[in-house]
């Protein structure tokens, strides 16, 4: 019955996971998947989150279905956090939870696929590799738009505006609002207004993935190009998660929003997600909703966990200046101030795929094979093997 099936190659990045558990050395270090640990290498439950959670516990309420469209509580909390002084009103947002950013970026890509048929999306080069499996997974054909240039380490900035110019009206580009995945490289606010001001010329449809808000300036700066779009009317997807910012991975928690200039047309839009959510899961998981929702809706408990956010951020930078120092004693003639200049959790290191596998061969240090590290994985017992095992294998 099932001789024809291939055995899976395995997840660039979930099957080095699985290797790393595996691993028996005591001085492995995991900078592969995108988790952030603390100083103590753990990954936190944070203080926020877990006054929230004996609150929920205390509630004992019953473990019934959710609606299709999530918690209603929960989804009004995320939309205030994300639109801020911008939110729109019902009329103009279908807003759904999801499991996790993944599963918005899937519930968009089946109701994109449903109604707009054979459907391209151009997606940044590189991206997360989990974005060509997903949309291609919905029916979409997927194209790249320039973004990362190897030689300055930096942002192709011309290249990336020239494609977008030359993309046809209705095109769905895939935009990283925020600490770029793989490269941490993100435009700066002056190019933001250009990519916008060109995304509404031409009439492209943006679906934002907005996983790390909060981990590059602040969370209001992080999601400028998202509010932006709303005050320029600007149809959009918007998927964002909760995995990272608040330590909820496996909750799976996040959220889609659709944004529909046009007055009364959120209705059937949220309709239609609803419609997508049933036939897919049919509805979302309580927990983590009432986690957030607890979180968000508590003014004094939002306030510390965007103090416990701001303290994720500035721990990621400390350990990028210490790795690019570092570096910079153990091979004097090469530059790795790019390191400073990139945002979020993950550094894009410019290592070969041959130096990633010596790294976690030989010093069983894991990083993705496209060189990315994940920057919030180091901590001070850790950053100077690390810097020094990067050193070997750049030396070569
Ligand atoms: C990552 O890029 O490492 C994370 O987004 C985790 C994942 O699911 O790949």
């Amino acid at each position: 019955m099932f001789s024809h099936l291939p055995p899976y190659a395995g997840d660039p990045i979930l099957s080095l996971m699985e290797q790393f558990q595996r691993d028996e050395r005591s001085n492995k270090v995991n900078l592969s998947i995108g988790i952030y640990t603390d100083g103590r290498g753990v990954v936190p439950v944070l203080p926020s989150v877990r006054t929230a959670s004996a609150a929920v516990a205390e509630t004992g309420a019953p473990y019934v279905y959710l609606p299709m469209e999530g918690h209603a509580a929960y989804r009004q909390a995320v939309a205030k956090l994300l639109f801020g002084a911008d939110l729109p009103s019902a009329e103009h947002l279908a807003i759904v939870q999801t499991l996790g950013g993944s599963g918005a970026l899937k519930v968009g890509a089946d109701l994109i696929a449903r109604f707009f048929p054979q459907p391209t999306i151009w997606l940044p080069d590189p991206t997360w590799d989990n974005h060509v499996g997903i949309f291609e997974g919905a029916g979409f054909k997927t194209e790249r738009y320039p973004y990362y240039d190897a030689q300055t380490k930096g942002l192709n900035f011309n290249g990336m505006l020239d494609k977008l110019q030359s993309l046809p009206k209705g095109a769905v580009v895939l935009l990283h609002p925020c600490c770029h995945n793989p490269t941490g490289v993100d435009p700066t606010r002056a190019q933001w207004e250009q990519i916008i001001a060109v995304v509404e010329q031409r009439g492209l449809l943006p679906f934002f993935d907005l996983a790390y808000q909060g981990f590059a300036e602040s969370l209001d700066d992080d999601i400028w190009p998202v509010r932006e779009a709303v005050r320029r009317q600007i149809p959009f997807f918007l998927s964002n998660s909760f995995s990272k910012i608040f330590s909820l991975y496996s909750e799976r928690i996040g959220a889609l929003s659709v944004f529909c200039p046009q007055a009364g047309q959120a209705a059937n839009v949220l309709g239609q997600l609803k419609l997508t959510v049933r036939r897919n899961y049919s509805s979302p998981a309580r927990n983590g909703a009432l986690l957030v929702a607890h979180v968000l809706n508590d003014d004094k408990l939002a306030t510390q966990w965007r103090a416990e956010v701001e303290e994720m951020r500035v721990r990621v930078r400390d350990m990028r200046v210490k790795l690019a120092s570092q570096l910079k004693s153990a091979v004097p003639d090469q530059d790795f101030s790019f390191l400073l200049r990139q945002n979020g959790m993950f550094g894009y290191t410019g290592l070969t795929s041959a130096q990633v596998d010596r790294l976690r061969e030989e010093f069983g240090v894991y990083a993705v094979g496209t060189g990315r590290i994940c920057v919030a994985g180091l901590n001070d017992s850790n950053v100077a093997r690390v810097a020094e095992t990067m050193a070997e294998v750049l030396r070569g």
